[in-house]
């Protein structure tokens, strides 16, 4: 009878045995390494194919062959036939009977006219291409040479101009979790407000409701547009400057909005902006505070590993936190009934009340 081809296998190489690490007498596969390799063309795919207006084209005219798209996009018909077939590979186009379609994901986002656009995300959401380039030596130095912190031009404007949509549509949909809508005439205070999509979800529920919209001066310009268009900016008041000094009245808002602003601030920048909402809530008020966090095993939180080295590859101080860090640092500026939500998919918001007293926050503990 002949002998199993890994006779060791049972004897010695069971987890039992060796416990983690342990390693297969198989050689491992070498997939995960082609999947990084082709993870920088699938990124520059989809930036051509949206560049290009491929997915616009199917949107307004697939399903379409190779030739048909090629002629529709004035372009080399075999190179998009290679570029729309990789797109099928990576889950953003379907190709039926030799013709390319949009799938539900591209209709969703990728389109000029698809009901939660991100197309205009995906070319500022990693950060300037050299900062990729120059990892080795970041990661060496412990900061980036061109760090985007202090770039509100070339890189904030843009970044909430492309976030605008998701973020307004998670600030939305918050309401059926933590009820914003039942306040009669709430104030509110939106540190690093961009567009200011937490305002206008807030004022457009509440028609009492007034907001307080902080950014630097250059993005709060987009949030006057955002504003305007909502109809609402006759009940905020822009106030620009520096959101760790900016005066904040004391005890006069119902709800603070901290809108994916703490994982550029480190770890003190961030207790102090807690403690800035804290002092400013009136009691029973609530602090937001959406971004992307992490769990212990990386594996549980690809987001928020992910959007940490993309942190640490642009900006000086950034990082993504963990839930218990974030959930810690709410009950240490005073802050009860920390909860965490999550109104569409990624996107996740600690919410914590201001106690109407003392009492309040000794129970919590
Ligand atoms: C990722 S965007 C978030 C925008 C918006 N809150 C949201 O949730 O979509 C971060 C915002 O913080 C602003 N910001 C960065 N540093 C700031 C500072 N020191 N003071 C005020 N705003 C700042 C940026 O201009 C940008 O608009």
């Amino acid at each position: 009878m002949a002998d199993s081809p890994y006779p060791e296998l049972k004897k010695t190489h069971t987890m039992a045995r060796v416990g983690r690490p342990w390693t297969d007498v198989k050689p491992a596969p070498s997939a995960p390494v082609w999947n990084v390799i082709f993870g920088l063309g699938a990124y520059w795919m989809l930036v051509g194919a949206i560049e290009i207006g491929l997915f616009d084209a199917l949107w307004d005219r697939g399903p379409l062959g190779p030739d048909e798209l090629a002629n529709d996009l004035e372009s080399s018909a075999s190179h998009v036939e290679s570029l729309a077939d990789a797109l099928v590979v990576l889950g953003l186009l379907d190709r039926h009977d030799g013709r390319f379609d949009l799938n539900d994901c591209s209709r969703r986002y990728l389109c000029g006219q698809s009901p939660a656009p991100m197309a205009d995300l995906v070319s500022v959401a990693p950060g300037p291409e050299e900062n990729w380039t120059d990892l080795a030596a970041t990661i060496r130095r412990g900061e980036p040479a061109k760090p985007v912190d202090a770039d509100v031009a070339g890189f904030w404007v843009p970044l909430v101009e492309g976030t605008f949509g998701t973020v307004l549509r998670a600030a939305t949909r918050a309401d059926a979790w933590i009820s914003y809508s039942h306040l009669e005439a709430p104030r509110v205070a939106d540190l690093g407000a961009g567009g200011a999509p937490w305002s206008i979800a807030v004022l457009r529920a509440c028609p009492g409701a007034t907001a307080v919209v902080n950014d630097l001066p250059e993005v709060l310009e987009v949030a006057r547009a955002r504003l305007a268009e909502a109809g609402v900016e006759d009940r905020c008041e822009l106030r620009p400057g520096d959101y760790h000094t900016v005066a904040l009245e004391d005890e006069a808002f119902d709800l603070v909005a901290l809108g994916h602003v703490c994982r550029t601030e480190g770890a003190d920048g961030t207790r102090a902006l807690l403690g800035r909402a804290a002092a400013a809530l009136r009691p029973g008020g609530r602090v937001l505070v959406s971004d992307y966090f992490r769990a212990e095993d990386p594996s549980r939180s690809p987001q928020g590993v992910f959007m940490a080295a993309t942190m640490a590859a642009c900006t000086v101080r950034g990082t993504a936190f963990s839930y218990d860090e974030m959930s810690s640092w709410l009950r240490d500026s005073g802050l009860s009934e920390v909860r965490l939500i999550e109104p569409i998919a990624a996107q996740q918001i600690f919410v914590a009340t201001k106690p109407a007293s003392t009492q309040g926050r000794k129970e919590e503990r």
